[in-house]
């Protein structure tokens, strides 16, 4: 039961951030990681999530309020929305599949109601199909009571249970429906106590609206771990996800901090804490951003903001799949019993582009921690080569959209000659996900730039997660080492949460030797092969340069003959177990004049003899080194497409989801 924060957690603090560092045993029971990171995104007004959620209390007209808001949020999440507003007494709620544009054909005889309180959410799934039973608000049994909620209740499954022995009946899927059969198992005069009552039982992330009949002048918010903003306006109280949805109407805002709670009327409110209730006193600030800019929560191009959102990204990837006291990795959702995992003599890995990049990842890791031997394809050749499968063979998919043309054929093939199939899948419902015998879902939330940042590193700690799990069941990883490994992971965030202001300002200030450049090369070695691999095609489909990745051992077998003044080479030298092996390498490219941007560990002054353009990096686990040294390279590629005034978000000729062939 996560607990209040007591004074034994060590914080290490910089900036306006904080991460609490709990041992097991001396902070809260944290169900889920090793680590109550208290990753603070909303500095600024930056914040991440996957769902919109909006909210109304005052004396206007509401539907057209929420509508606008919902509109204004829809880049955060857009399978499905919904809408309930207060109408003499009683809650009229109106939900649809699709588009944003499909809940407002559904409202459109009724967006003139003379109603003054309301809530609204646009959905991005994490539990349950995107239908528009599963759409939020969702209500408890009587009706009168409604909730929108983004974020992920862990120990939803428990409650579920508990409540149905109770006799509550459910109607949809989602992990959000039990908030509210959970505040009206609480309920009797009081909503403000049995939403905090309520709270007090639930594990995981919510950002929280609720809505109660028979307090039509309240509207109660809560907020922890996911983004949650008040406005506050003319006899009118507001909330959103986003800031985005509040400009319109105000730009004085509250930012509420995890485990706060906001209870709205017309023109007053209140913010208490959602443990001991007490009041507590919260500075309202003033947005000056155009709306413009607000959507993309303060940054220039969301590809950017995704590429600050993967601290939370990677976080809310391993949430609930590490048990704290163990270190043991849960994945139920791989659709596998142990058997079938010992039974597996093969694993094929297929996918494209930036996820094939992480499969490339994943065959260092299983192989080294699993003992599987793995092929790993392209999914359009996979699909033209004779495929030698079966059900000894375990074939993975990667795909952010989960929409990949040939990804899609390649597994309907692989299923077809009878291998089980996972997917590993950043979107609820897609068509991968529905045809797959097991789901593995990041949960980097929607990711709008072209060019894949926070899906890749998720796919890779979602790839981690499979290794470990792989390993455990196997019996070829001993757990301490696991749990070593397990703990690494969770730590790489916040080294990347940490890092990355100070990499975007240094990167920002090299690519000025370096935008102009007509060629590029990536070189790597190791895990950090297809890290180079990343590097070139972020650079090459978003700045238009032409870039190649290379293996650092393969340059002398051809491409050393490319280099020269005008041939920048951008290496990866961490120092990891083939350190040397990759320095001399850069050193022959040296040799030949070759220009050397050079990714190192800090304290390497070796590498600062070579080249004035060093960038150091804190040492981190040499397994984890490919979601670390990846952000460069992607500061790299967008700071120079920047500086080229190319369309960082949709660049040419690209679309998000090839669903062709
Ligand atoms: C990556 O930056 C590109 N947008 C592209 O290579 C992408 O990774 C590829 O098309 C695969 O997409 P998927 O992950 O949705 O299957």
């Amino acid at each position: 039961m996560p607990g209040k924060k007591d004074a034994s957690s060590s914080a290490c603090r910089w900036g306006k951030r904080s991460i609490r560092v709990w041992e097991k045993g001396d902070g809260p029971d944290y169900r889920s990681i090793f680590f109550d990171i208290q990753l603070d995104t909303q500095r600024e007004g930056r914040s991440c999530g996957m769902c919109g959620i909006v909210g109304y209390i005052g004396t206007r007209k509401v539907v057209p309020i929420l509508i606008e808001g919902l509109r204004r949020l829809e880049y955060r999440g857009y399978d499905s929305a919904g809408l309930v507003y207060e109408h003499g007494g009683r809650l009229v709620k109106y939900r649809a599949a699709g588009k944003l544009s499909n809940l407002e054909a559904e409202v459109d005889e009724n967006i003139g109601v003379a109603s003054h309180t309301g809530i609204g959410h646009t959905r991005w799934a994490t539990h349950g199909a995107p239908t528009r039973d599963n759409a939020h608000p969702h209500s408890d049994c009587t009706g009168e009571l409604v909730v929108v909620h983004n974020g992920i209740i862990e120990n939803y499954g428990r409650l579920k249970k508990e409540l149905e022995a109770k006799g509550h009946r459910f109607a949809s899927q989602t992990d959000t429906e039990v908030l509210a059969h959970l505040i009206e198992e609480y309920l009797d005069d009081d909503l403000v106590t049995a939403v905090r009552e309520a709270l007090a039982r639930v594990e995981g992330s919510y950002a929280l609206g609720v809505l109660w009949a028979g307090d039509p002048d309240t509207l109660v918010a809560a907020r922890n771990h996911s983004p949650l903003v008040m406005g506050v306006g003319e006899d009118a109280c507001f909330i959103a996800s986003d800031v985005p949805a509040l400009l319109p109407y105000t730009r004085q805002v509250i930012f509420l901090d995890d485990r706060e709670l906001a209870v709205l009327s017309r023109g007053s409110y209140t913010v208490m804490d959602v443990d001991d209730g007490a009041v507590l006193d919260k500075e309202v600030r003033t947005i000056d951003w155009n709306a413009a800019m607000a959507e993309k929560g303060g940054f220039k191009h969301f590809m950017l903001k995704e590429i600050y959102e993967q601290p939370q990204a990677i976080l809310n990837t391993v949430s609930g799949r590490i048990v704290p006291d163990t270190g043991a990795v849960e994945l139920p959702e791989i659709g596998l019993d142990d058997d079938a995992i010992r039974s597996i003599r093969r694993i094929a890995l297929v996918a494209c582009g930036t996820s094939w990049h992480a499969a490339l990842v994943a065959k260092y890791w299983i192989e080294k921690w699993a003992g599987i031997p793995v092929e790993v394809d392209i999914a359009s050749e996979f699909r033209y080569r004779r495929l030698l499968l079966g059900p000894d063979v375990l074939t993975i998919s990667i795909s952010q959209s989960g929409e990949t043309a040939d990804t899609l054929a390649g597994i309907r093939l692989a299923a077809e000659l009878g291998s089980r199939v996972v997917t590993i899948c950043n979107v609820v419902g897609s068509t991968m996900t529905r045809e797959a015998d097991g789901v593995i879902y990041t949960h980097a939330g929607p990711e709008i730039g072209v060019a894949s940042t926070k899906a890749f590193t998720s796919q890779l700690a979602a790839l981690f997660l499979l290794t470990l799990y792989l390993g455990q069941v196997r019996g070829t990883m001993d757990p301490a080492t696991g749990k070593a490994l397990a703990t690494g992971l969770v730590g790489v965030a916040t080294v990347i949460e940490e890092e990355l202001p100070r990499m975007q300002e240094q990167i920002r200030v090299l690519i000025e030797d370096y935008y102009d450049a007509r060629d590029f090369l990536f070189v790597g070695r190791g895990l950090n092969f297809p890290i180079a691999l990343e590097g070139a095609l972020k650079l090459k489909e978003i700045s238009y340069i032409h870039a190649e990745g290379y293996a650092a051992g393969e340059l002398k077998h051809g491409p050393i003959a490319l280099i020269d003044r005008d041939m920048p080479v951008l290496a990866l030298v961490p120092r990891d177990s083939v350190y040397q092996k990759t320095v001399s390498n850069v050193e022959e490219i040296k040799a030949r004049q070759g220009r050397l941007v050079l990714i190192g560990t800090a304290g390497d002054e070796h590498l600062a003899r070579l080249t004035d353009d060093v960038l150091y990096l804190p040492p981190v686990h040499e397994e984890l080194n490919p979601l670390l040294y990846t952000i460069p390279a992607q500061l790299l590629s967008y700071e120079i497409a920047n500086r080229r005034g190319c369309d960082v978000d949709q660049p040419r000729n690209l679309a998000k989801s090839v669903t062709v062939e």
